[in-house]
């Protein structure tokens, strides 16, 4: 792939605001990359912002939080316009704004009862900081984002191109810790990127009280050896 001028201003940013995402330095990661590459594994994908900015034959998206990938997959899979009017549904119906908690926690409780992952989608957009966070029994628990967090116009744009760029693709999602891909098919025309939790860090997706492990100094030498 040619990562030229052209392809550097048409950068998608995820919907996701996801911590530890990388849109802001993709101008200094994707020069990096190899031209023409078969098949891309975004092995630790989060928000996706690499992964939906890669051109390959095939692209591979695996992170171990499930619901998080869950989101992804639904957001290949169905419509634009089915995702924009549940969005629309759903924000009418629990009367999300920026100052309504009960409202938010309505939807949250909908959520962790029925998983339906743009529920979740929809929730990040309202939760505090943006946050995807489960509790030990695998229960959405970011608290509301009052007066911060909410759906607007710019999360939209973000949204809308980001479900284009997706539904382009050839795209296998999995949802796996990363040392159980299986990478014996791959060849010299494939490439893995790895975005892994940072040790010096614990976000909420690497602290280990998920229900989903954490990152520590075990995973990062597995890592290293893997
Ligand atoms: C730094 S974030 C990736 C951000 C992403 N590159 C972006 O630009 O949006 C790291 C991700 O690794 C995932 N993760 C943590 N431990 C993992 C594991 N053992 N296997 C696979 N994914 C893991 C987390 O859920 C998190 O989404």
């Amino acid at each position: 792939m040619n990562f030229g001028v052209e392809l550097l201003n048409n950068l998608i940013k995820s919907p996701l605001n996801y911590i530890g995402g990388k849109y802001k330095i993709l101008p200094q990661i994707l020069p990096h990359f190899p031209n023409n590459i078969r098949i891309f594994v975004d092995l630790f994908t989060g928000g996706a912002n690499v992964g939906i900015n890669v051109d390959a034959e095939e692209i591979i998206l695996n992170d171990n939080l499930i619901y998080l990938m869950e989101i992804h997959k639904s957001l290949f899979e169905i419509s634009e316009n089915n995702i924009l009017s549940y969005i629309d549904k759903i924000i009418n119906k629990f009367n999300l704004s920026l100052t309504n908690t009960e409202g938010y926690n309505k939807l949250r409780n909908q959520y962790n009862k029925l998983k339906n992952p743009l529920d979740l989608l929809i929730l990040s957009f309202y939760s505090f900081n943006h946050q995807i966070r489960f509790n030990s029994n695998h229960n959405f628990n970011t608290p509301f984002g009052k007066n911060r967090s909410r759906y607007n116009d710019n999360i939209k744009k973000n949204l809308i191109a980001f479900i284009n760029r997706l539904q382009q693709k050839n795209i296998v999602f999995m949802k796996e810790n990363f040392d159980k891909i299986n990478f014996s098919e791959l060849t010299a025309k494939d490439f893995v990127y790895c975005d892994p939790p940072y040790l010096i860090t614990v976000g909420t997706y690497n602290d280990g009280r998920r229900g989903f492990n954490g990152w520590n100094i075990e995973q990062e030498k597995n890592f290293l050896i893997f």
